[in-house]
This record gives C-alpha cells, sequence and structure tokens, in this order.
C-alpha cells in the first residue's frame, strides 16, 4: 500500500518539522494539534524556514507554493480517516501517547500505519493499546528535523516486516537515512546521548564548572556542534527529564537517576529555549 497522506499530531518543533519535510517531500499533509495557538506557531514556522530556504536559493518560489498547498491543518484526530499513516509528536507521557494512540485505532482505516515519534517510551506497550499493533512502529526524528539526516526506526515485539519495510521506504522517501533499531529504553540515540547530558547537569549542580564552560569543553575539546546544555535546552528540559525517567524506570539502574538540578529547572517552568529560559536565557 502506497503511503500518500499523512497525519502529524503535534505542532510543536518535532511535530512542525516532521511535517514540513513530509510535504516538502510531495506527501499531502495533515497537520494537527488540540491548540489552535501551537497549531498557528507550527504553520508559522514552516513558512518561515521555507522563505529562508527560498532567499538562500535552496528552494524556488514554486516548490514553496506547493509544498504550503500540501499542508493543511487540524483540530481532530477525527481527520486521520483520510491518511495512510500518522506520525504522533504529542508530549513525551505515556498516558498520553496511549490516549491518542486509542483514538486514532478508532477512526483511521484498517491499512493505516500509525508511528510515534517517541524519544524513549516502548513502541511494544504503544501498540499493545490498538487492535493493530503489527501496524506500530517507532519513527524517531532528530531535531532541527529538516537539517538532521537520521531517523531510528524501532520495531516493537508486534511490529510486522510490512509496516518495517513501508516505513524505511517512506524514510529514504524524505531523503533520511533509517536505522533499524530495536525497542529498550531510550533506543540507542537517548541511552547514549541523555546520560551524557545528564552528567552535565550534574557538573554544573555539583559546581565543577558553569554551564558556559562545560559547553566550551564539549564543543572545543570534543567537536560537538553545540555544548551538552545548549544542545538540553534545545532539546527541551522537560523532555530531557521524560527521557530520563523513562531509561531510570527501564533499566532498574541508578547510573541513569535524573539530576535534581534537571528536575528543579522542570518545576520552575525553565523548559529551555522553548519558554525563553533554561541553563541559558533567550529573548
Ligand atoms: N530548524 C530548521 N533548520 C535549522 C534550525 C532549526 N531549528 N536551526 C538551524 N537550522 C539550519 C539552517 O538552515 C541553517 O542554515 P542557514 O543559516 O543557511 O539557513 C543550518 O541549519 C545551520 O545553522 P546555523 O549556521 O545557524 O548553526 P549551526 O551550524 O550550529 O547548526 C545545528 C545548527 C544543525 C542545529 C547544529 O548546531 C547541530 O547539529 N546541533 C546538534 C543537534 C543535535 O544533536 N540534534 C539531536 C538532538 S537529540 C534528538 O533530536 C533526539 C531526541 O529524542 C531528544
Ligand atoms: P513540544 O512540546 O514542542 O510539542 C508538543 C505538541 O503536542 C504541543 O504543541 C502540544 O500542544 C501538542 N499536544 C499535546 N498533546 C496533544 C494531543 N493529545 N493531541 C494533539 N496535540 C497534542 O514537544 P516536542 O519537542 O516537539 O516533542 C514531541 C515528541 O517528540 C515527544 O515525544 C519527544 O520526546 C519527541 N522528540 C523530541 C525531540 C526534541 O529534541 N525535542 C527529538 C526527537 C523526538
Amino acid at each position: 500500500m502506497a503511503i500518500k497522506k499523512v497525519m502529524v499530531i503535534g505542532a510543536g518543533q518535532m511535530g512542525a518539522g516532521i511535517a514540513q519535510v513530509c510535504a516538502q517531500s510531495g506527501f499531502e499533509v495533515l497537520l494537527n494539534d488540540r491548540d489552535k495557538d501551537a497549531l498557528q506557531a507550527g504553520i508559522n514556522g514552516i513558512e518561515k524556514l521555507l522563505t529562508r530556504n527560498v532567499e538562500k536559493d535552496r528552494l524556488t518560489e514554486e516548490e514553496k507554493a506547493a509544498t504550503l498547498g500540501r499542508l493543511s491543518l487540524s483540530n481532530t484526530l477525527k481527520d486521520a480517516a483520510s491518511c495512510d499513516l500518522v506520525i504522533e509528536a504529542v508530549v513525551e507521557n505515556m498516558d498520553v501517547k496511549t490516549a491518542v494512540f486509542r483514538e486514532l485505532d478508532m477512526y483511521t482505516p484498517k491499512h493505516t500505519i500509525l508511528a510515534s515519534n517517541t524519544s524513549s517510551l516502548p513502541i511494544t506497550e504503544i501498540a499493545a493499546e490498538t487492535k493493530r499493533p503489527d501496524q506500530v512502529i517507532g519513527m524517531h526524528f532528530m531535531n532541527p528535523v529538516p537539517v538532521m539526516k537520521l531517523i531510528e526506526i524501532i520495531r516493537g515485539l508486534q511490529t510486522s516486516d510490512e509496516t518495517y519495510e513501508a516505513i524505511q521506504a517512506m524514510s529514504l522517501q524524505l531523503s533520511k537515512i533509517p536505522v533499524e533499531v530495536k525497542d529498550f529504553p531510550g533506543f540507542v540515540s537517548n541511552r547514549i546521548l541523555m546520560p551524557m547530558i545528564n552528567e552535565a547537569i550534574y557538573t554544573v549542580y555539583e559546581g565543577v564548572a558553569t554551564p558556559k564552560d562545560v559547553d566550551q569543553v564539549m564543543k572545543l575539546g570534543m567537536n560537538h556542534p553545540m555544548g551538552p546544555l545548549t544542545l538540553a535546552d534545545f532539546i527541551g528540559l522537560d523532555t530531557c527529564l521524560y527521557i530520563m525517567e523513562v531509561l531510570h524506570e527501564g533499566f532498574g539502574d541508578s547510573k541513569y537517576r535524573p539530576c535534581p538540578l534537571l528536575r528543579q529547572y522542570v518545576k520552575a517552568g525553565w523548559l529551555g529555549k522553548k519558554t525563553g529560559k533554561g541553563f541559558y536565557e533567550y529573548r
């Protein structure tokens, strides 16, 4: 079954990026969010990035118009009835995600594949909430989606070969490079990245160095494009905390204990770039 129409749920930084890349690659896209302001902010952000691409001669005016023409907005999951693939990119919370998947299972036709952009949550458990667990899969894009080449594809225990092959082919159509991984907490990407970020937060918490100096060490000493605390602010400190909690609970190992300073920042509403304050200030 060819994938022609895609719904992306969640118009935050990931959902908007995923919708943009799908529309630029020729797919019809419905961008969904339950929050109308977030939906508008998502589409405004896409338009801005497309305009920048035109200014930089990476896209023609016609391609920009065609891309925007393939994008529509939605605020009800019932609209998924017309889609061949749904990619969920809502908050990293199991209860919220499973509620979305249960609804999607009711509204979508039998052939529709249900994918999650989760950073760490078990695909097997999300799949078990539906009557089509063989058609549920993890499609983990990296931030910023239009720039990063990787899609980590996570197979739940029940995911069929047919579903995997359709998503692998779709990833290539998006000009991304898919890598297949098994369904373990944090998969590969965040099992390795997030403990490094958490450790960077511990070094600040223990007074070893300032955020700026921790970032300088990793940028200048290890050639990382962003220091770990800048990256944490960029990802969202709430998302970083949720991922550490999944690793901690999933492996039952104290080496994944979220740093208390990370918890405190999230409690304060200092979520990083998206709220204007995290380890740095953004104005
Ligand atoms: N959205 C879309 N495009 C963006 C962007 C954004 N937020 N930020 C930057 N870009 C693009 C721009 O097109 C820009 O090119 P132009 O200026 O010509 O338009 C290009 O990237 C380079 O940007 P900059 O010159 O401003 O900055 P840079 O050279 O430092 O690159 C970066 C920016 C690509 C984000 C780079 O800093 C980087 O690779 N950082 C690390 C990103 C990373 O590790 N991502 C993974 C996060 S973890 C994750 O995603 C998984 C998870 O589950 C949490
Ligand atoms: P975000 O906070 O920027 O956006 C989430 C959006 O989902 C919000 O606009 C919110 O209104 C919407 N939403 C929440 N519940 C909803 C529902 N029930 N129905 C419709 N919309 C709903 O978050 P984000 O950073 O884009 O992360 C989204 C997902 O992508 C998370 O699972 C996260 O772990 C994953 N992810 C994040 C990153 C990253 O770097 N931030 C990278 C890869 C994967």
